[in-house]
């Protein structure tokens, strides 16, 4: 392998559950209203999960990307799977979907960086690729996040959905279709977004007086909002900038989808048609890790996004974190030759 080496996307998958919760199913368990969910957030309805588990949505997601890029577990080097919602504290989510997915000469690893862990999950990935340590990688974002929401608090119940989604990427020679990557976290604002126990915090004897609630999703809305579409455009600008191309240059703004009036600030913000916009909150929700992953691929599947196109993928989330990638979309699905 010549240096330096490019990296190819060779397909992206799904994994969804197939419980959907709709916005009139939440009138029945919270104070709360179709018409308030789907106008402060765009959210209509969400999937969650039943059987599955984190692992088995993540394998589900890889087996949908391997079968677009047309390759064999056996040829997957690496995996890494996005996720606050893990199987286990351990073994990783990554071990189990390697087992599943027979990627017998792989190693594995989770990453966790909330909602943006998917950027994060493409960048490192994007490293051993380019120093030629891996060739093929799986990167999974997976989250299920119905285990960890309090269904008596409408502050958060309303939000959160479960999915999976997978990117298969692969050292090249002659194409390169990650442009450019950027990632920040701002660790003073931890407290606005947490699920604190299970962890290790609350086992320790000084913090033996756990709440119930603090099994939970804990969020402060508004600030988490203000510093999302801050956020947003920021870190587009930034990555549009380090892929040395123009705003116009970008088909397509695939952002975490959290609120779909985030987006649309972001996209005014940057000075953007909303047409751009890359969006399947009113189906699934936010799924944190797998969030960007299955809106770019539902943008696939529907057809919005044409090949080959420029996307900015943006994502924000506990930590803080927040961070964007500039990617070429440019893979043919194996399974339709
Ligand atoms: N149904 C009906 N009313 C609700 C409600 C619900 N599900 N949730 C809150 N309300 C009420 C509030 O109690 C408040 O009532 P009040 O005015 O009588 O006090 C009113 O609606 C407005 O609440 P507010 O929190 O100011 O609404 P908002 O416009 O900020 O929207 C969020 C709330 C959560 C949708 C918004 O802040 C948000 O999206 N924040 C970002 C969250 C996020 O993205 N988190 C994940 C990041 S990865």
């Amino acid at each position: 392998m010549k240096f330096p080496i490019g990296i190819k996307i060779l397909g992206v998958g799904a994994g969804i559950p197939s419980t959907i919760i709709s916005n009139a199913d939440l009138e029945k368990l919270v104070a709360t209203s179709d018409e308030w969910i789907a106008s402060r957030t765009g959210i209509s309805e969400r999937r969650i999960v039943a059987e599955e588990t984190a692992s088995s949505l993540a394998s589900e997601a890889a087996r949908d990307a391997m079968g677009f890029a047309g390759i064999k577990g056996e040829q997957i080097d690496l995996i890494i799977v996005a996720t606050s919602t893990p199987d286990y504290l351990y073994p990783s989510t990554a071990c189990m979907v390697q087992a599943d997915i027979k990627a017998n000469s792989a190693a594995a690893f989770d990453l966790e960086a909330a909602c943006t862990g998917i950027i994060y999950a493409l960048a490192v990935a994007q490293q051993f690729i380019a120093s030629g340590t891996f060739k093929t990688v799986l990167v999974i974002g997976v989250d299920l996040h119905s285990r960890f929401l309090n269904w008596e608090d409408r502050n958060t119940c309303i939000l959160f959905g479960d999915g999976a989604a997978a990117f298969i990427l692969q050292a090249s020679e002659n194409e390169n279709d990650i442009l450019s990557t950027y990632l920040r976290s701002d660790g003073s604002g931890a407290h606005l977004l947490k699920i604190p126990n299970p962890g290790t915090y609350y086992p320790h004897p000084d913090k033996a007086l756990c709440k119930d609630t603090e099994k939970f999703v804990q969020m402060n809305g508004r600030p988490v909002y203000e510093f999302a579409v801050k956020a947003v455009p920021e870190a587009v600008h930034t990555a549009i900038e380090r892929a040395n191309i123009k705003l116009e240059d970008v088909d397509y703004l695939v952002p975490h989808q959290a609120n779909i009036r985030i987006m649309n600030s972001a996209a005014e913000r940057l000075g953007m048609s909303k047409e751009k916009i890359v969006s399947n909150i009113d189906k699934v929700g936010n799924t944190s890790a797998a969030s960007i992953p299955l809106a770019l691929w539902h943008g696939i599947q529907s057809n919005q996004i044409k090949t080959p196109s420029i996307c900015a993928l943006v994502g924000f989330g506990a930590g803080l974190t927040w961070g964007a990638s500039i990617i070429r979309w440019n893979a043919k699905d194996a399974r339709s030759k």
